[in-house]
């Protein structure tokens, strides 16, 4: 693998409060979730997930979106992204000022039946009516294909799947693409190969990562997609995360481990490591256990030991 062609800058969206937060079994008070937005903005995070308006009966935890949204530390020049799996949460959305709408399918059939009640024919007919009122309104909608490697009941997925959700969500004018490894099986090279099939209906510039950290490979496959000039990715502050639908898989690539990975490379993320070691100690110390990132556990210790 030749480095010689990496981007300069990285573009990093914290899910952090979302999906991170959204498979935690105890209720984390809207006001905490709160704290940790303000935090993360902080420490320079630019574009995140606040919140998502699911049904609560499926999701719980996100119950609270409109208090969550409500409550923002809101900033002129920070993009806050919610979930939205059809018409009714977009109206959610828009009556709470989110400025990204996220439609989330999957390249697995039976993924989408478990996270979203229909099949992958039937969610792309519910994500068009959404996309069409983003843009009256002028909100940008990015699409996340749920398990583009590996799925919890399928095993195996092929690139072709993925290239077919991608396409069919480039036909109905979704913006920017998220290829998720969801379950992180995920190994560089089947990584590269779900992203190349993404690229024959998107623009580089258009895709991002979502890779969950379940088998430590997930800065591996950071590494492999920046390769490719892939600049955008979604990471999770304390390594939170994991989806209710996807048993077993445990959270996104921390947010410190990749910021640190890329400062050491000379990447620029216009984060700061320092303040997103607070963010991560804040939820960590809230949720009862240490944050789920090597890099801020290592800089945790070294701050106790000084
Ligand atoms: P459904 O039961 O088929 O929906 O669920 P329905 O349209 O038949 O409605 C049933 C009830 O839900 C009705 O209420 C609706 O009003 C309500 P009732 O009349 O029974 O009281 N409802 C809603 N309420 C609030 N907000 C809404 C909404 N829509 C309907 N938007 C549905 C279909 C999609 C709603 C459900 O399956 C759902 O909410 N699923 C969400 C699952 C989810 O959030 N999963 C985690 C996020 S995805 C993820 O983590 C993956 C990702 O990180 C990428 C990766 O890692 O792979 C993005
Ligand atoms: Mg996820």
């Amino acid at each position: 693998m030749s480095l010689n062609h990496l981007p300069t800058r990285v573009k990093l969206v914290d899910v952090g409060p979302r999906d991170g937060l959204q498979n935690e079994k105890q209720m984390v008070p809207a006001a905490v979730k709160i704290g940790l937005i303000d935090r993360l903005q902080q420490a320079g995070v630019r574009h995140l997930e606040a919140t998502s308006f699911v049904s609560p009966k499926w999701v719980p935890q996100m119950g609270d979106a409109v208090e969550v949204m409500a409550g923002l530390p809101r900033r002129a020049d920070v993009v806050y992204s919610v979930l939205t799996p059809n018409l009714k949460g977009f109206e959610g959305a828009l009556a709470a000022g989110a400025n990204e709408v996220v439609v989330f399918g999957a390249a697995s059939e039976a993924f989408s039946q478990k996270n979203i009640n229909c099949s992958i024919a039937e969610s792309i007919e519910r994500f068009a009516p959404v996309v069409v009122a983003a843009h009256a309104n002028g909100i940008s909608v990015r699409g996340a294909i749920s398990c583009t490697v590996g799925c919890p009941y399928e095993g195996e997925v092929s690139p072709e799947r993925v290239a077919l959700v991608a396409r069919l969500m480039k036909d109905i004018g979704v913006d920017h693409v998220g290829v998720a490894d969801t379950i992180g099986v995920g190994t560089p090279r089947r990584v590269q190969a779900a992203l190349e099939a993404a690229l024959r209906h998107y623009d580089v510039a258009d895709i991002s990562g979502h890779f969950h950290d379940t088998y430590g490979q997930a800065l591996a496959n950071t590494l492999a997609a920046l390769e490719m000039g892939v600049a955008q990715f979604d990471t999770s502050i304390a390594g939170l995360g994991g989806c209710p639908y996807a048993k077993g898989a445990t959270g996104n690539v921390a947010t410190e481990d990749v910021v640190y990975m890329l400062h050491g490379m000379g990447i620029d993320t216009g984060l700061d490591l320092d303040k997103l070691v607070d963010a991560s100690q804040f939820i960590s110390d809230h949720l009862g256990r240490k944050p789920n990132s090597r890099v801020s556990v290592a800089l945790l210790n070294k701050r106790a030991a000084l």
